[in-house]
């Protein structure tokens, strides 16, 4: 005999559980709003995905104030400043010069860690291992989320439905076609990443400038450090073994730096390709889109993760608007206000990523510009802060 299918009721379901969604059931609960997490990985693996590790100051507030931010600020580093480097010299960025504010480096790996544990704490209802989400009559007052689980089909009634289910999710194939504006860029280049126990060769991150390609000095703590380099498309990380990458890094830093790394054995390795993706809308009727579900950008700058937090700012506090005035006025300026700060944030991403990488090819004229634009970076305050209010994030 065939399972009954099960009927489940809540105010909101967001699809997906990474930091988007996490953060948003957090924040909604908070304000008692019910929500459902459907989330089609384990715990597990979800919380040991490595990305990116930088934390601007409006994402850090929006975690403390959703009791999600102790043990960034205790075991997170503030970093004030990053260094900028090209032709062997390094200068810094002040990042304070922003309107005072700094960015905290803290893994997005430990943040889902704090997010399930907070979501745990509040008595949040997050489903593993779904399979075959399905969104339906998202134009009514009354939409609903049907997914399977071991073969048992589940059936939830809900006000509104959050698609937080990153870049290769299905939330977003549930706006009409016709109606979708997918924009899409793919860099001519990749980063091979590299995280090792090694100790930082500086406090402060690195973004390196070299004919031969980017490369970027990170961390995760006093001994750990995240190292990345610019390759083409076409490398495979099999034909990088640890002692290549990190005689290709030495060569792109400046030598005061080079001269003192520490090098070690990687305990993972990535390569990701650059590209950057715009969803528009991020709203159709009671579908609302969030996160890497609706933009990806480069990693220069380390964006993804905090943009996606400004979407979940502005969803959130439309969703309790709305439950605490019953009008919608504010979700329906949702898509438009999100991708106003989508946009200057992709479009910074994407600055970054021109002014930093080699350019494909023998391209001297374009590398002459790079140059220009480093050295004008280098002599002008302006410039300087101009890039310190990008990197620390538009303000929301
Ligand atoms: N059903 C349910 N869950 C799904 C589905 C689906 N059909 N498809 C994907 N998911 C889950 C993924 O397994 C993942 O855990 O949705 C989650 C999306 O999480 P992320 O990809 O981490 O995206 P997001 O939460 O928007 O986080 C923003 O910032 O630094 C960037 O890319 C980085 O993850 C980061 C992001
Ligand atoms: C990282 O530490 O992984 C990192 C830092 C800064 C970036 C991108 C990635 O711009």
């Amino acid at each position: 005999m065939k399972p009954k299918n099960q009927t489940l009721q809540t105010q909101v379901v967001i699809i997906g559980g990474g930091p988007a969604g996490l953060l948003l059931s957090q924040i909604l609960m908070k304000a008692d709003i019910t929500t459902i997490v459907l989330e089609s990985r384990s715990r597990t693996y979800v919380q040991n995905r490595i990305r990116a590790g930088v934390i601007e100051h409006g994402s850090m507030e929006l975690l403390c104030n959703a009791n999600v931010g102790e043990r960034l600020l205790k075991e997170g580093s503030k970093h004030s400043g990053i260094l900028i480097s090209y032709e062997n010299k390094a200068f810094r960025i002040n990042l304070s010069s922003a309107k005072g504010k700094s960015v905290y480096v803290y893994g997005q790996t430990e943040i889902t860690v704090d997010l399930y544990q907070a979501q745990e704490k509040i008595g949040a209802t997050i489903i593993h291992n779904v399979k075959n989400v399905l969104i339906q009559d998202i134009n009514t007052k009354k939409p609903h989320v049907k997914f399977e689980i071991l073969g048992q089909k589940y059936h939830i009634n809900c006000d509104y439905i959050a698609g937080c289910d990153g870049s290769k999710g299905i939330s977003k194939d549930f706006i009409p076609k016709e109606k979708l504006n997918f924009h899409h860029t793919l860099y001519p280049y990749s980063w091979l990443g590299i995280l090792s126990k090694t100790k930082p060769v500086h406090k402060e991150l690195i973004y390196a400038s070299h004919q031969r390609g980017f490369a970027l000095a990170s961390m995760r703590n006093e001994n750990l450090s995240r190292y990345y380099i610019q390759v083409s498309n076409s490398e495979k990380i099999s034909e990088w073994p640890d002692e290549k990458i990190w005689n290709e890094l030495t060569k792109r830093l400046p030598t005061r730096f080079s001269s003192i790394i520490e090098t070690g054995s990687s305990i993972e390795k990535s390569l990701t390709t650059l590209r950057s993706i715009v969803v528009e809308p991020m709203q159709w009727g009671r579908l609302f889109l969030a996160g890497d579900a609706a933009h990806i950008m480069p990693p220069t700058g380390a964006k993804g993760l905090n943009l996606a937090f400004s979407d979940v700012y502005y969803l959130s506090s439309s969703l309790i608007n709305f439950y605490k005035t019953g009008s919608s006025k504010k979700l329906e300026l949702y898509s438009e206000q999100a991708l106003s700060r989508v946009w200057q944030t992709v479009r910074f991403s994407h600055w970054m990523t021109s002014l930093l990488h080699a350019p494909e090819g023998n391209n001297t004229i374009a590398r002459k510009f790079q140059l220009l634009e480093l050295e004008e970076i280098f002599t002008s305050l302006t410039a300087q802060r101009a890039l310190a209010e990008g990197y620390v994030g538009v303000q929301y």
